[in-house]
């Protein structure tokens, strides 16, 4: 295909980029499940392996193809194009390398696309479950072409919430094993699934009323941010301030239990200090 006009993209032809590229390395991650794949240790507990470098190859080169001007924000290869250009494709090519490793079947593709910094488009791809999870600023979002929105729970004593730990545990007093506890003793049911951008994702779904993490990096929730806004979902910082990508903060919610959820944190800030 001719590359794109750099600075004028209509959101249909990123969002056909987009979910064509997931498409295509989730195919990859069920082929390498299937056949095998060496794993690599970042940390003990933080692996990588791969099936996430062949699929974060596979999106990477398309993307380039297609719009060579365009910067791209990956996670094994970093910035791997850095132009002047206003948009920026944040990639994630597995979510859940833990749960992919021990063949646990819940991970996803996640590819966002931001305009000016600001969050345009959002596809996660669970391949395992073959759902298409895509949403694109102000057209609405939609789970394999099926609208999506919050639930509507609005009190914890009836919530589903998710949460997750990042790979840094062992070394950081930040481990989010407070909140976790406090949470556990508030809401119906607490989840730990690993993979933030599906986590994101069920929330603009209505699977989970509601989702924190600390220490999460921008790959993770690019997407997902966009996904669960257009469902009509909360995100905040844990001050309710305005949530940011590249902030270590994020609470994500139907909206009804969001003041609700940030009270829960500000108890453990307090008793912290
Ligand atoms: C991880 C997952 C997990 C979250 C971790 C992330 P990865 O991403 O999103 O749910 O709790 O903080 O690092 O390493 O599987 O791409
Ligand atoms: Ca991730
Ligand atoms: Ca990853």
């Amino acid at each position: 295909m001719r590359p794109a006009d750099p600075e004028n993209i209509p959101s249909d032809q990123l969002m056909t980029a987009a979910v064509e590229a997931a498409r295509q390395a989730g195919a990859l991650l069920l082929d390498y499940a299937k056949s095998g794949f060496r794993i690599e240790h970042k940390n003990p507990i933080d692996l990588v392996t791969d099936a996430d470098r062949a699929a974060e190859r596979c999106i990477v080169e398309l993307i380039h193809r297609q719009f060579p001007s365009h910067r791209i924000l990956a996670e094994e290869q970093g910035s791997t194009v850095q132009t002047s250009s206003p948009y920026q494709w944040i990639v994630d090519p597995l979510d859940g390398t833990t749960n992919f490793a021990h063949g646990f079947p819940f991970y996803s593709v996640s590819i966002g696309v931001e305009h000016d910094g600001i969050g345009l488009i959002g596809v996660v791809f669970d391949p395992t479950r073959n759902e298409l999870f895509t949403a694109q600023v102000g057209a609405g979002v939609h789970l394999n072409g099926t609208p999506l929105a919050v639930s509507r729970v609005n009190h914890l004593d009836g919530a589903l919430l998710v949460t997750g730990f990042s790979s840094d545990i062992r070394e950081t007093p930040n481990n989010n094993l407070d909140h976790f506890a406090r949470f556990a003793l508030k809401v119906q049911g607490l989840r730990r699934t690993g993979s933030a951008a599906l986590d994101l994702c069920y929330v603009a779904s209505g699977r989970f009323d509601g989702f924190w993490e600390v220490r999460l990096n921008p790959w993770d929730m690019a997407a997902g941010i966009v996904i669960l806004t257009e469902a009509g979902g909360t995100v905040t910082d844990f001050a309710g301030g305005v949530h940011s990508i590249y902030g270590k903060e994020l609470v994500a919610s139907n909206g009804l239990i969001h003041q609700a959820m940030l009270e829960v944190l500000r108890q453990d800030a307090r008793l912290r200090s």
